[in-house]
Formats: structure tokens, C-alpha cells, sequence
């Protein structure tokens, strides 16, 4: 509920006064630009139907009143009224104090640890149909950046149609969908599934690709399992313990380059730790495998940063901070690359490991999801 109006700033912002005597300030140009009407905003699609050129740089308020609940504000020089919702200015507002600690997450996200085993977020492929259980595993998606799929079919490229629930795949160098084939043959060290560390896939991209999912065909050797970290959590905890490892991992790029056969070159240049500008987390890419040499680190910080590199590895392999499952034929997990990192176990003894992998992105993800919300939210009103 808006109680009061006032321009302050000799017209350059209006004050307004919500219910509980919450303030908010507004400048005048933000609210110009922002403008609700039919000619600053498409009716059709919200786009916005005005440039930046548009907006009169002597822009001022020169009335603000309250009618039905909503703000009209009177805009010189053009002399005309603009209306907008109280409610989408106490949502849209910005007049707050910024986060005062480098390191944060949206309140969306829920960082997690072992303790995520009992409940990891996991849905029937066949629930994919369903949209209320559909939008419930991808908003467990976007909290956790992790989530399991059971009961799909067995055959090669079904994990396409499980993408196609939410998003679209994203095609590289390794195909639309590739195979991750391990068969217990000692005459092939190719295939004697050694160890591989927590990582995120593909650092050597850019951009990343920020979904990838591994679907599981055939799981009878012993071994291989899978072990998922979260890469947000692992950074806060370096932040706690060392807040100089944090920033050094945040503040300087890693370069990671994948060469293949000569025929695939593919460089990137980007922090292990990624922040917002107002220091939220956003990324984190780490793979020993596809580190190049770091080149970007002044000396004097070389040390102290491979001190803090080791450590995120360390907490990165911490049993306290992983999620250890087997896979069973039919079934898959989905995972955020840029903040849960994955791993396998070892193998050993007889049998056969065939998983498909692909890789997708957050945008059809989210999207799918919002979409699946609005739906959600207009069924019950
Ligand atoms: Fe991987």
C-alpha cells in the first residue's frame, strides 16, 4: 500500500511512503524510463518501445499524487502524467543498502553439504509430463543446482528427450550428445576408469555450458560412482576460513585451454571464483585437468595463490562437503556446471559403465520454469 508522495530534490525524485512507513526514493529519469504506458512499453510483448535519446536530459517531476493506490507523477518537459502500481514499485524498488559482503548468494539459492544425501531433490522421468511436479524438481534445480531423474528408457540419445522437457541442448565439439564409455579391459589403460576429481566440465569454454546431464545406460561394474560438491558452498567456506584465498581466487582470471586432437582449440580466460560486481557469486570453474598456466597472477600473489587453490581443492574433496550416489541404468542427474562440481570413483572388478552426457543451458531451464510459476501462481487466483 503507497501512503504519501513527495518530490524531493527539487523534482529530480519523489519519496514515497508504503505501508509501515517503509520509504523508497525514485529518481525521475528511472521512473521515465520505466514507464508503464502503451507508448514507452510494447502492450504486446514488454519491450520497451523507447530509446535513450527519448529520455529528456532536463527531465524533472514537477507533481506526484496517489490515485486508486497508485503513483501519477507529473513529468516537465513533456507535461504529461505517468501512472504506475504500487505494488510493482515496492517490488522494482532500489533504494536500499547494497550487500556489505563480497560473497553473496540470491535468496533463491541454498548452498548445501553431505547433509543434502537424504534429500536430494529427484523426479520419476514419467513425472516430466506433470507440470506441478515438473516445476517443483526444476525450482529444486535452481536451489540446489542438483537433481536426480529415475525410470528413464534404455536406449542410446533418450537423455534428448529429458533435456527437451526444459531447455534445449547445446551442441560442441563432442556432439549434440556423447558417449562416457568405460569397459573394465586391462589391455586398454583408456578404459580403466581412473579416479576424476571434483570438477566443472568444459572451463575451457566460454561461455560455459551451464547444465549437463548424465544419463545412465549400463552400470554393472564395481565403482564409478558419482560424487557431486557444491561449488558455492566450498567458496563460502574458503571465504570464512581465509578471506585473502577468497579474494585471490576471485580477483585474479585462471586460463583453461583444451587442444584435442589438433583439431579443436578452445581457450578461456576467467576466475575460478566469479563475482558480480557487487560481489555476488555467480561461477565457479575448477579442473585441475584443463588448467593452463596461470599467467595473469602478479608474482607477488603466485605463492599465496596456488595456497589458495589447493585449499578450494582440499574443502572441494572433503567428505563433509560431497554427495556420493551410484547410478542405476535409467536413471541421470542434472547439474548447474557453474557452481556443483562432479566427480567419479574408481573402478574395479568385472562388468561395464556406460553413461551419455549433454550439455544445456540455465536460460531454457529458467525460463521453463518462470513460465511453469506464472501458470502455477494464475490457477490459484
Ligand atoms: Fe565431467
Amino acid at each position: 500500500m503507497l501512503e504519501n508522495a513527495e518530490l524531493i530534490e527539487d523534482g529530480a525524485s519523489v519519496l514515497l511512503t508504503f505501508s509501515q512507513g517503509e520509504q523508497r526514493r525514485f529518481h525521475a529519469v528511472w521512473l521515465r524510463d520505466n514507464a508503464q504506458d502503451a507508448g514507452t512499453r510494447s502492450p504486446d510483448n514488454g519491450q520497451r518501445l523507447i530509446s535513450l535519446a527519448d529520455l529528456p536530459v532536463s527531465l524533472s517531476l514537477v507533481a506526484a499524487r496517489i490515485e486508486m493506490g497508485e503513483l501519477v507523477v507529473t513529468m516537465a518537459p513533456e507535461s504529461k502524467d505517468y501512472r504506475y502500481d504500487a505494488a510493482w514499485l515496492w517490488q522494482h524498488a532500489y533504494d536500499r543498502q547494497p550487500p556489505s559482503q563480497r560473497g553473496w548468494l540470491m535468496k533463491e539459492i541454498e548452498t548445501w553439504d553431505a547433509t543434502l544425501s537424504s534429500r536430494l531433490p529427484s523426479i520419476a522421468i514419467s513425472s516430466l509430463n506433470d507440470d506441478t511436479a515438473k516445476c517443483q524438481w526444476l525450482a529444486a534445480i535452481r536451489r540446489f543446482g542438483i537433481g536426480k531423474l529415475t525410470g528413464g528408457p534404455l536406449h542410446s540419445g533418450a537423455l534428448l528427450d529429458v533435456v527437451a522437457q526444459f531447455g534445449y541442448p547445446r551442441e560442441t565439439n563432442y556432439g549434440r550428445f556423447f558417449d562416457v564409455r568405460s569397459e573394465i579391459a586391462p589391455t586398454n589403460l583408456a578404459f580403466t576408469g581412473l579416479v576424476l576429481p571434483a570438477h566443472t566440465d568444459n572451463p575451457y569454454r566460454d561461455p560455459v555450458p551451464t547444465l549437463q546431464l548424465l544419463y545412465c545406460l549400463e552400470n554393472s561394474a564395481e565403482g564409478g560412482d558419482n560424487r557431486v560438491v557444491d561449488g558455492f558452498r566450498a567458496a563460502q567456506q574458503l571465504r570464512e576460513e581465509d578471506p585473502r584465498s577468497f579474494e585471490l581466487l576471485a580477483g585474479y582470471c585462471a586460463h583453461f585451454e583444451y587442444l584435442g586432437l589438433g583439431d579443436v582449440c578452445l581457450r578461456a580466460r576467467r576466475p575460478m571464483i566469479e563475482l558480480n560486481p557487487d560481489g555476488e557469486i555467480i561461477g565457479v570453474r575448477f579442473n585441475n585437468r584443463s588448467a593452463a598456466p596461470f599467467r595473469d597472477i602478479p608474482y607477488a600473489d603466485m605463492a599465496d595463490y596456488y595456497v589458495a587453490y589447493r585449499r578450494f581443492g582440499e574443502i572441494l574433496e572433503s567428505s563433509a562437503m560431497g554427495v556420493t550416489f551410484k547410478l542405476a541404468p535409467g536413471e541421470a542427474f542434472l547439474v548447474d556446471n557453474t557452481r556443483v562440481l562432479h566427480a567419479r570413483t574408481g573402478y574395479a572388478g568385472e562388468g561395464s559403465r556406460w553413461l551419455q552426457g549433454c550439455y544445456a543451458d540455465k536460460d531454457g531451464l529458467l525460463s521453463t520454469l518462470a513460465c511453469l510459476e506464472a501458470a502455477a501462481s494464475g490457477d490459484a487466483t
